[in-house]
């Protein structure tokens, strides 16, 4: 399945695999890593941002496609909404229906809230859905959650906001506990004791892995559990924008039927956004590892409210995503790939970094080599690295891929590749927004009444980098939270009016400054969706 001039080069991985199987690349410095970063990493690319002109975050600067969606208008002005003919009304509004939505969705239930969930797609629709190498809990006797901090932290650049970043830390354990009686089923040994490995940046053994499908059987279980609880589940219908009563709290949400076009109302005394990613943003046109449905729809949603971004400005680029087969370009290969053992090598079979420093710095490493240094593999799209894998069958034993990552394994046999004989050829990949929606540590905006956000919309968990695993977490940690504070708010809120002023305010502004904007938002789904009926 590969090329002539692939088979060449794997040719000399092959030559320098047994020199390399002894020995581990130095880890670069402080300075080395920031060099590399302000050269490389596509966050220093002036050219794919722009600065937002409105709202709470006006003066700084966002990804070019995000500020195009914060400069465009809603889709409900001009339209014909009734909003005092109320079609649902609950206690608390989950909008989202993946992991941090699912995970907010039980709690409040399981603490008597009246709740109802809406997705844009089906329940587990999700990134959560596509994660894939684990998540992080320091619940080991070697490790601790202080450990886990000093990780994230530097991780981070030191710019995660310590109120939240502690929580995440401290309430692993317990998210790990509260999956595992859930019935998620993670790796565990021949004594019950779960499995763990290092992942970037990782300084203890603590990624929790269900094989190299932890998000899937995470959401699995979720999901059941929303189902079997009987929570009100709406598919295929976007939240287009929030409610507002007169005093300013939120009030829930104008709802759209993707299938039908229909709008409803939908008033709830407390609101957790938590739509995840915006992957399908496709920011400086890289490919994603996302679902199709990551397209920033909360951001938007709580900006027009007035809700302030934070490190909106940062992206994480996954360093290990497919360059080739052209079939699966941009798709996840999981960082557990390098926890069992397999290096990044270039075309000449060097291997030329660390395999687990942090992935900002990883991916920059890749895309420098891809580029001046001129050591990347050409590709049909593109240009790419080698990721040595049958280095994990030589260190773990025969067998060790099937065992621990076979979904990587049956991803690349389809394509006739099998990894355990020959490396495989990757490049980053759009996988993270670090940055979201300002939250404070119960998981409230700090501007909005009564709204809350959970899960990959939330911005300043991890700072201006995440490590691998930790968003798994997140999304139970800072979810459940949620749940919990929405479902103990909405028994003292009185709602007024729920109407949307603020969305014609919001259309004020932009003709204000003068912006010119063509398009609405949020975006629902993809540019390139097909719009049938
Ligand atoms: O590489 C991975 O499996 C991705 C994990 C993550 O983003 O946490």
């Amino acid at each position: 399945m590969f090329t002539p001039d692939m088979l060449e080069s794997i040719k000399k991985v092959e030559a320098t695999r047994a020199a390399r199987m002894g020995m581990e690349p130095r880890r670069m410095t402080a300075e080395e890593k920031d060099e590399l970063l302000k050269a490389y990493h596509p966050d220093y690319r002036a050219e794919g941002f722009k600065e937002i002109k409105i709202g709470p975050n006006k003066g700084q600067k966002a990804p070019v496609e995000l500020t195009d969606l914060l400069h465009s208008n809603s889709r409900l002005l001009g339209a014909d909404i009734d909003l005092s003919k109320i079609d649902y009304d609950v206690d608390v509004l989950v909008i989202g229906g993946g992991g941090a939505g699912s995970s907010a969705a039980i709690e409040a239930h399981e603490a008597g809230a009246n709740v109802m969930m809406v997705t844009k797609l089906r329940i587990g629709d999700a990134n959560t859905m596509m994660a894939e190498g684990g998540i992080q809990a320091a619940d080991k006797p070697n490790d601790s959650p202080v450990q886990h901090y000093l990780d994230a932290f530097g991780g981070g650049h030191f710019a995660a906001r310590p109120e939240l970043l502690r929580r995440l830390v401290m309430e692993a354990p317990d998210a790990i506990q509260w999956l595992n009686e859930l019935g998620v089923m993670f790796d565990k040994d021949a004594e019950g004791n779960m499995v763990t490995t290092h992942g970037g940046g990782t300084s203890r053994k603590r990624m929790h892995a269900c094989k190299d499908y932890s998000g899937a059987e995470i959401m699995r279980t979720l999901r059941d559990e929303v189902i079997n609880r009987g929570i009100p589940v709406v598919e295929f219908t976007s939240a287009v924008e929030l409610l507002k009563d007169e005093k300013g709290q939120v009030a829930g949400a104008v709802l759209l039927n993707m299938e039908t076009d229909d709008y409803s109302v939908a008033r709830a005394k407390t609101v957790i956004i938590a739509t995840g990613g915006a992957g399908r943003l496709h920011y400086q046109n890289f490919p994603t590892s996302n679902h199709y449905g990551a397209t920033a729809d909360g951001l938007i949603l709580g900006y027009r409210a007035g809700a302030p971004l934070l490190y909106q400005d940062t992206i994480q680029y996954h360093p290990t995503g497919v360059a080739y087969p052209s079939q699966i370009f941009g798709a996840l290969v999981t960082e557990k790939v390098r926890s069992l053992g397999a290096m990044l090598v270039n075309c000449e079979g060097e291997a030329f970094m660390h395999p687990l420093e942090t992935r900002d710095v990883s991916a920059a490493s890749i895309i420098r080599e891809c580029s001046t240094r001129g050591k990347g593999v050409t590709t049909p799209l593109g240009s790419g690295v080698w990721l040595d894998t049958p280095m994990i069958e030589m260190i773990g034993g025969e067998g060790t891929i099937e065992r621990r990552i076979p979904a990587m394994l049956r991803m690349y046999l389809n394509y006739g590749i099998d990894m355990r004989k020959q490396p495989i050829l990757i490049y980053p990949t759009l996988h993270y927004q670090n940055g979201g929606l300002e939250i404070g540590g119960e998981g409230f905006t700090k501007t909005i009444p009564n709204l809350l956000v959970a899960g990959e919309a939330v911005g300043g968990i991890h700072g201006r980098n995440r490590l691998m695993g930790n968003s798994l977490l997140d999304i139970i940690v800072f979810g459940r939270n949620a749940g919990k504070a929405a479902a103990a708010k909405a028994k003292e809120v009185t709602l007024g009016t729920p109407g949307l002023k603020h969305v014609d305010d919001y259309a004020k502004m932009l003709s204000k400054a003068g912006i010119e904007q063509q398009g609405v938002s949020p975006l629902l789904l993809p540019q390139y969706a097909r719009h049938e009926r």
